[in-house]
């Protein structure tokens, strides 16, 4: 198997081909099915009944490659097409087991609507193989620190006798939520490849850091312009990525030769 290659194909196809229980973790973000009316990518199917028949086979491979102790996450965009979504959660959880779900926050509103609140989020879903099964997740990798305003006001509650103790608990940071904070990418982000839907790094880090263990390999299944791969690599994971658009796969090449031979610059914003 190539592993740390971006291949050039149909998902369906390359997926058969690897054996199963591979991937430790898979993270898809798939075609939204007629969100984005200018990529063709995203306008392939006749109907939502076809783009639902073909989300179900995808999974359904992913599930196959994917470890018994592993997850499957697979982003779902609201807005325009809600009501296709929420189908496909609640076909795919009859395929796998309902882990959770994300909220990606995105901090600024998108699709203007005129009869509804804005739109800031999307949404995360993760599925793990089986019911029995308990997938590895690790809480401690996706803390958050506190500022030094909170450590300071917390130190001053008076349940607490051991002041040392306390302030070691404190420095370690709180847990991430379900509910993940990361603005999106905008034009003139530094990280920005030019992909329309392409995900910020802050977002994938904690996916991959929670989920995975170093060399573990992390498969993307939607590549696009390479985040997964980028924040595999950075974080010493082994990942294989398909892509179907050639345009898009010289796309990742080149996010990954910029940081195989530049580690030490960070390719995102560090205020993200
Ligand atoms: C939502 S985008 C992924 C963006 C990616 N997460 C990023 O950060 O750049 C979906 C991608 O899936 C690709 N795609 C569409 N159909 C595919 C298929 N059948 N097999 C593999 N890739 C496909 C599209 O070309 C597009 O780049």
């Amino acid at each position: 198997m190539l592993i740390n290659k971006v291949i050039l194909g149909d998902c369906l196809t390359e997926l058969k081909n690897f054996n199963e229980k591979t991937f430790q973790l898979i993270i898809a973000d798939p075609p939204y099915f007629q969100v984005l009316l200018e990529e063709e990518w995203d306008n392939q199917w006749k109907s939502e009944e076809d783009y639902l028949d073909w989300s179900i086979k995808w999974i359904k491979e992913c599930r196959r490659v994917l470890k018994d102790d592993g997850l499957l996450y697979i982003f779902g965009q609201l807005g325009k097409r809600e009501h296709v979504w929420l189908h496909l959660t609640s076909r795919a959880a009859n395929v796998m087991q309902f882990h959770d779900m994300i909220i990606w926050d995105r901090a600024v509103g998108y699709n203007e609507r005129g009869d509804s609140f804005t739109p800031c989020y999307e949404m995360i879903l993760m599925l793990r193989k089986n019911e029995k099964e308990k997938p590895y997740f690790n809480k401690d990798s996706v803390r958050i620190p506190y500022d030094d305003e909170t450590i300071k006001s917390y130190l001053n509650d008076k349940r607490y006798k051991d002041k040392t103790a306390r302030l070691e608990h404190l420095q370690k940071g709180k847990y991430a939520t379900n509910i993940l904070r990361v603005p999106s990418l905008k034009g003139s982000s530094k990280e920005k490849a030019g992909h329309p839907s392409q995900k910020p790094i802050r977002l994938i880090e904690y996916l991959i850091l929670s989920s995975s263990r170093e060399n573990d390999i992390i498969l993307d299944p939607f590549m696009g312009s390479g985040t997964t791969a980028v924040v595999s690599e950075i974080n010493n994971r082994k990942w294989v990525g398909i892509e179907i658009n050639p345009l898009y796969v010289k796309m990742a090449d080149e996010r990954l030769k910029e940081i195989r031979f530049f580690p030490e610059f960070p390719l995102y914003d560090i205020n993200h």
